[in-house]
């Protein structure tokens, strides 16, 4: 769609509807309030954002406390800004006004559903942290200084790594995921994923028996049901249809090597 800079002085207006709670214990508060902001040419809906954040008041006219939401880098690497817009969970830096409503139609804004809710649009992803703690998504290098370079990397094995390597832990595989929630201790697609990057890095494979020997327990690679939607939403493009199958060998076949070890 042409936009140009007649767009800003066309008096356009962008309407978002915006699903909004005070604070984590109060759920009484929580409610839907209607903005309608300027239009700015090649607005997204942090641009949106900004601008209820710069003039609080409702579509009817109620001035309200600013909308809160988090984000970061503007440009849809730091998975902060993750929240569902017009049913889809996306990052509202890269969701552009044109494309959710080119008509002028309203703009539905909720918070992710399946973490903790802070305020607003905030939630707390603290869960995914805590499973790349789990997983040991990191290489340890600590006391390695003094030994020279480390082993080289096939260039097979890099185009292999980097696209695996794009995770921002954002969550939005684990929103879409019907085996994430609140009473299932499933680590999800996002973790798995790591412990392949690392596995296949050459100083990381130096933990692979750690990482496979953590998704094995309880909310490991055996709980996902195959479903595929962590692929459908991933903004990355992440193979996680091959990260999960190759975690599940990973973990068959280390688990059928220990039993003839014994
Ligand atoms: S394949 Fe399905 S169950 Fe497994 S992590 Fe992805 S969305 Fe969840
Ligand atoms: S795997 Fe994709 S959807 Fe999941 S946290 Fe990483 S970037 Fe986000
Ligand atoms: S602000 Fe970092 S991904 Fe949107």
């Amino acid at each position: 769609m042409a936009q140009n800079k007649e767009d800003r002085g066309s008096g356009r207006l962008v309407h978002l509807r915006i699903r909004r709670q005070d604070g984590r214990d109060q759920p009484d508060t929580r409610r839907w309030e209607e903005f309608k902001v300027p239009y700015l040419p090649q607005m997204n809906v942090n641009s949106a954002l900004e601008q209820i954040r710069k003039s609080p008041v409702t579509a009817d006219g109620k001035t309200v406390a600013p909308v809160v939401w988090e984000a970061a880098c503007l440009e849809e690497v730091c998975g902060s800004c993750t929240m569902i817009i017009n049913g889809r969970v996306q990052q509202a830096c890269s969701a552009l006004v044109d494309r959710l409503a080119p008509k002028g139609e309203v703009i539905t804004i909720e918070p992710m559903s399946k973490f903790p809710l802070e305020r607003d649009l905030i939630v707390d992803r603290s869960r995914m942290f805590e499973s790349l703690k789990r997983v040991r998504a990191w290489i340890d290098i600590d006391g390695t200084h003094e030994l020279g370079a480390g082993p080289r990397e096939s260039q097979e094995h890099q185009e292999e790594r980097y696209p695996l390597s794009r995770c921002m832990t954002c969550g939005c595989c684990l929103e879409a995921c019907p085996q994430f929630n609140d009473s299932s201790p499933f680590i999800g697609a996002a973790a798995l994923n790591q412990v392949r990057l690392f596995n296949l890095h050459p100083s990381g494979a130096l933990h692979k028996t750690a990482r496979l020997e953590s998704v094995m327990g309880e909310g490991g690679v055996a709980d996902c049901g195959k479903a595929q939607n962590c692929v459908e939403v991933c903004p990355k493009e992440i193979p996680l249809t091959t990260s999960l199958p190759d975690m599940m060998r990973a973990t068959t076949k280390y688990a059928l090597a220990s039993i003839f070890r014994k």
